[in-house]
């Protein structure tokens, strides 16, 4: 029996094929190069080799698409008949959990592995991911904690695994300790994008806004070659110039590097689409940019429709937005359908997707108590359908533009109170206030 550089058991696994995993893991955590590629060609050489089928399903499931999920299924397939070893044998059940849609069974399967074999880099990172898609902050966390004490400097891809731990301790709203970790990542790799996306989930949430622009674009140098998660950045850049209120620069980083060319990957389109709808809400003119938005979603939703209700609410977004009506009434009976599942989606639509998407659809409407009726009260309890509360303050922002159309001062002020407290160098927040005024 063969070990990884971090003592976790293979079974049939070559020199090369080992070798080869080694490179796919760390390009899956530094998000850079292509991880599949690299597995793929393993694979070709060494079909055998159970831990690249399980690597490749498990890097697969990590993009939250349903196209790449069929993919995962096949790569299970193609490893049906391969035995594992009881780490292999107990990854592979999780990662089954995950492609049939049970991502909390799926994480808590991941975990108890990790009990065993803390240092399966690959398992705590799909956890990792899991857990940010089905909104658990204190898994998010713990997740990592638990594996940290048999984490030290000198295993293979510490810094990492500090660099999940600070997101995690960012969204629990620790953000010392997360920002202190985030730079013990950045001290191993200078380029850990994901570490640098946490220090700008920190400061975003800190309202510390020209430490945000200072920090994204003296570090972008190091994490603009990580494909998906430098646009993610990119984004977060265009949210801290948002709440100082330069819109105009906000869009022109949206055509430059946010959505800079037509993407159908949809974690792309949703950082694209909620960063319009922001825009939107605040009334600024995108010109026909959402409508380019809506025509992609449009070609993704057969596909994609009722597999993670955050994805669905994000297409409403843009129906709405566009007055696409039709498609919006699709969007609708799509979650009507996802919420009649036994998955962890159909729990997510039918606690936050089906307000939510009610709710932006009325705004879209300009029936501005419809909004009101259906976003106030799941507002707070939207991490139950995953993404960050960086991501999901886009329904406060909405709840709050509802409110001051549809002439409620005073619910407007008392949501505002949150975002003038919690962020005081946002002019976003004053200026709205002001106009509530
Ligand atoms: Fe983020």
């Amino acid at each position: 029996m063969k070990l990884d550089r971090r003592d976790t058991p293979v079974s049939h696994a070559t020199d090369a094929a080992l070798e080869a995993y080694e490179t796919a893991l760390q390009q899956l955590q530094a998000y850079r190069g292509d991880p599949l590629a690299t597995i793929d060609a393993a694979l070709a050489q060494h079909p055998d080799f159970l831990m690249g089928h399980l690597f490749k399903a498990g890097a697969l499931m990590t993009a939250a698409e349903n196209r790449f999920t069929a993919m995962a299924r096949q790569s299970l397939n193609d490893a049906a008949k391969l035995k594992g070893n009881d780490r292999e044998e107990r990854l592979r059940n999780g990662i089954e959990l995950l492609v049939q849609g049970h991502y909390h069974r799926g994480g808590q399967a991941l975990d108890d592995l990790l009990a065993d074999y803390p240092r399966d880099a690959l398992a705590l990172q799909i956890g990792h991911l899991f857990d940010f898609v089905r909104g658990n902050a204190l898994t998010l966390r713990d997740r990592v904690t638990r594996v940290l004490p048999h984490w030290t400097p000198a295993v293979p891809g510490y810094g990492y695994v500090k660099g999940m731990h600070a997101f995690g301790l960012e969204e629990c709203n620790q953000y010392q300790q997360a920002e202190q970790a985030a730079r013990v990542a950045l001290s191993f790799d200078p380029r850990d994008g994901w570490a640098a996306h946490a220090i700008a989930h920190c400061m975003e949430m800190q309202g510390r806004i020209d430490d945000g622009i200072a920090w994204m674009e003296t570090s972008s140098r190091d994490w603009q070659e990580t494909g998906i998660l430098a646009i993610h950045n990119w984004w977060h850049l265009g949210l801290f110039h948002l709440d100082r209120g330069n819109l105009d620069r906000v869009l022109k980083l949206y055509d430059t590097v946010i959505f800079s060319q037509p993407s159908d990957m949809l974690l792309v389109l949703v950082d694209a689409t909620s960063m319009l709808w922001r825009l939107h809400v605040l009334g600024h003119d995108t010109g026909n940019r959402m409508q380019a938005l809506a025509d992609i979603w449009q070609a993704r939703m057969d596909e994609e429709h009722g597999f993670w209700a955050f994805n669905d609410v994000h297409a409403m977004m843009a129906y709405a937005a566009t007055g696409r009506e039709a498609q919006a009434q699709q969007v609708m009976r799509w979650l009507e359908q996802a919420a009649r599942g036994d998955n962890t989606n159909a729990g997510m639509v039918r606690e936050v997707g089906m307000p939510v998407a009610k709710g932006l659809l009325a705004y879209g409407r300009q029936d501005w108590q419809g909004a009101i009726d259906n976003l106030a009260p799941v507002r707070e309890i939207s991490n139950r359908f995953g993404g960050s509360h960086a991501q999901r303050d886009v329904l406060s922002l909405t709840l709050i533009k509802a409110a001051v159309n549809a002439g409620r001062h005073n619910l407007a002020r008392h949501v505002l109170a949150e975002r003038t407290a919690g962020k005081p160098e946002s002019a976003l927040g004053w200026t709205m206030l002001a106009q509530v005024e």
